[in-house]
């Protein structure tokens, strides 16, 4: 199992303004697993995530486990990719400067450059290594983020509505090379999103968190096939039944 969360509960703020905004959420991420996680604008979703990559603590009764073993601080093997890729990425460093960023002090700089040029082939931004992300366009900034992320190789990646700044051609395009790269690493990957057609493409379950505190609304299970097209997928009988439960929970919490 790759994530267990079990009757997580989480609290924001301190003292008298101390709130529980997530409470009995349980759901497990299988290896290799594609999950999302929906739920309306303030229910949770970037809390949950940033328990899930050791940036928070839950409360005091609950655990969060990663590959078997407690949340304790940013696990091993676990790398995060934001909305935000302007202020993710540094902008007076190179693109391959920037991917490389989470392996310096690990490994010798020629294993180092070898590493990044291979992840900045497999997102396509070879060849503009040498130049810096201002000069980029958004969705390849995206890319480079996406780069830094899987230059260390993890086994997981969480992702915060990492597409939600593009537009509509780039988001689709990202999306597929997103899941072309996911096939080809095994990778298990947590997204979340506001999307609800994005989120059924790509998943193999959609978490939906409402209620307040947050509770597990539903948890929907996308059976389209593998691998997923944009024509195909969007018109299939697995997919229309998934975006419609997963439209009628949604609307259904307040
Ligand atoms: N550090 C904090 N201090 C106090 N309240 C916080 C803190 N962080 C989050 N919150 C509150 O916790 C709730 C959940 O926030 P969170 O950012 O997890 O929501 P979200 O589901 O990601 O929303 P969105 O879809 O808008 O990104 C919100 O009501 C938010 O105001
Ligand atoms: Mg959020």
């Amino acid at each position: 199992m790759s994530f267990e969360c079990r009757a997580l509960k989480a609290e924001v703020g301190f003292g008298d303004a101390s709130r529980t905004v997530l409470n009995n959420v349980s759901f497990d991420v299988a290896k290799g697993e594609f999950v999302s996680i929906m739920g309306r604008s303030g229910v949770g979703k970037t809390t949950l995530l940033r328990i899930m990559a050791g940036l928070m603590g839950p409360a005091a009764d609950s655990t969060v486990m990663f590959e078997g073993r407690p949340i304790d601080g940013p696990p091993e093997g676990l790398s995060l990719v934001f909305q935000d890729y302007t202020s993710a990425l540094l902008p007076w460093r190179t693109v391959a400067a920037n991917v490389g960023l989470p392996l310096e002090g690990h490994m010798a700089k020629s294993e180092r450059n070898r590493r990044v040029m291979a992840t900045l082939e497999m997102v396509g931004l070879a060849d503009r290594a040498n130049d810096r992300p201002p000069q980029l366009s958004g969705g390849m900034q995206q890319r480079v983020q996406l780069a830094r992320a899987l230059a260390s190789r993890p086994t997981a990646l969480l992702m915060d509505e990492p597409f939600g700044a593009l537009d509509a051609l780039t988001k689709s395009d990202l999306e597929d090379e997103l899941l072309g790269l996911v096939a080809g690493t095994g990778i298990t990957v947590v997204f979340v999103t506001h999307d609800i057609d994005e989120a059924v493409y790509l998943s193999d379950r959609v978490i939906v968190l409402g209620g307040t505190p947050a509770g597990v609304a539903a948890d929907v299970v996308v059976n389209s096939p593998r691998p997923r097209s944009q024509i195909q997928t969007r018109e299939s009988a697995e997919f229309l039944a998934a975006r419609s439960r997963v439209h009628e929970v949604i609307f259904g919490t307040r």
